[in-house]
């Protein structure tokens, strides 16, 4: 009820005009798909630890978090666009379901940790299809050395180390961004020797990450494994850096990355310190190495799904039968700007419809995909019709039981986006 606080693992949060976490997203809290060792995600994440062995690992930090945490201590613009209420899930003003994992970098330094790698749910409103699902998973990872306390001799010795066992792989690294470039440069508060150290430190560090999790794969099939270097940008990172990882014919884009930005470590009470931080997300990667075809299997019930996996192993996912599928159009007009005023709405967004289709049908809606789109001619008015494909992972569907979530969609869009259904 508009009124009622929203409640999350027993903690209640006063609702405000930003409030748009629905039941259906709150539900997820409870999973952790990532603390279940026989679960693609649990494998996955042991993996990258046994990796980062001397990191400390954190795996239950809780998914509500500060705004402030989120975004402002990490250097975000006040206008960036991922702060909007249509790309993220708000408790309130103040609280929100984390975004990304970086979202604890601040209060990990802040403790005092030099080295650790967290394991965590995030949330982003988003659209339906295959690959898209609004709780997903990323790890994090992040580095520090005290250079007045020998941090970057260390960090030397490490790369000598790590270089000589990545010269000896079968790999591949494209990496176009290996000098300092005017769009991607090194902080004016770093001497650019460090810089350097600092920047090949995460590299190499990544590298060897990448050939743990997909070099298995690739040499089977007798090939290198190719892996390439992008330049990126992160408020809270410089130079910055994407990762891809060539695999089953496509890059796959994997990870975000940079050399900390000293006033975000300055931020922490530990400007003294430098160092490297990445985010890595968990589903795709999982997808590909499991071969799991659809992302909303990670969260099925279903024996048949759950039985394939043991701790420790990555193994291939054999697909049960695929149910029927069943799709239902729908076709409105989109309320103006003005008209929504008036109506006394907020501007139309995609994503709230696609909130509105996963409050009523949950994960028994495989994709929803804009099939057409035409503007009057005369009233200027923007119609679209959105074909919703209906398929359960686990069973079959009845027209019956379609139609009455259809309907409910159809009664919802009207109600909730003041939108005039053709
Ligand atoms: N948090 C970023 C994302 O979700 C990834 C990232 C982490 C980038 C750490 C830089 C440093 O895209």
């Amino acid at each position: 009820k508009p009124t009622e606080p929203i409640v999350v693992e027993g903690v209640s949060y006063p609702r405000d005009a930003f409030s748009n976490a629905t039941p259906a997203i709150l539900d997820k809290v409870p999973r952790r798909l990532h603390l279940d060792p026989a679960h693609p995600i649990g494998i996955l994440r042991k993996l990258v630890e046994d990796h980062f062995s001397s990191f400390e690992h954190l795996n239950s930090l809780s998914p509500i978090v500060t705004v402030q945490q989120n975004f402002d201590d990490l250097g975000f613009p006040a206008d960036h666009p991922g702060r909007a209420l249509t790309d993220s899930y708000y408790l309130n003003r103040q609280h929100m379901l984390r975004t990304h994992t970086s979202a604890h970098e601040v209060e990990c330094f802040r403790a005092g940790m030099d080295r650790f790698l967290i394991a965590a749910d995030v949330y982003r409103r988003d659209e339906i299809d295959r690959s898209h699902y609004p709780v997903f998973h990323q790890m994090e990872g992040a580095y520090v050395v005290d250079p007045a306390a020998g941090g970057i001799e260390r960090l030397e010795r490490e790369n000598a180390e790590m270089q000589k066992e990545l010269r000896a792989a079968n790999i591949e690294i494209e990496d176009p961004t290996r000098e300092e470039t005017p769009t991607n440069p090194y902080q004016a508060a770093h001497d650019p020797r460090s810089a350097r150290i600092i920047s090949e430190h995460l590299k190499n560090s990544l590298n060897g990450m990448v050939l743990k999790l997909f070099g298995p794969q690739a040499s089977q099939a007798g090939e290198p494994l190719r892996v390439r270097w992008i330049e990126a940008t992160f408020p809270w990172t410089g130079p910055s850096y994407e990762v891809e990882v060539w695999f089953n014919g496509q890059w796959l884009e994997i990870l975000g990355c940079g050399v900390m930005q000293q006033h975000t470590l300055e931020r922490s009470g530990v400007g003294h310190k430098q160092g490297w931080a990445f985010g890595l997300g968990l589903e795709r990667i999982a997808m590909v190495l499991f071969s799991i075809p659809d992302i909303r299997l990670f969260w099925s019930r279903d024996a048949r799904f759950a039985s394939q996996f043991r701790a420790g192993e990555i193994s291939t996912f054999k697909p049960y039968s695929r149910f029927p599928e069943c799709y239902k159009d729908v076709a409105f007009w989109i309320p103006s700007a003005d008209e929504a005023r008036e109506a006394g709405r907020e501007k139309w967004h995609e994503n709230d419809f696609m909130e509105i289709v996963r409050g009523e049908a949950g994960d028994l809606v495989e994709n929803v995909q804009l099939i057409d789109e035409f503007v009057h001619p005369k009233t200027g008015r923007t119609s679209r019709c959105y074909r919703l494909n209906y398929r359960s992972m686990d069973r079959s569907l009845s027209n019956e039981e379609v139609n009455v979530m259809q309907d409910k969609v159809v009664e919802r869009i009207v109600s909730d986006l003041g939108v005039e259904v053709r």
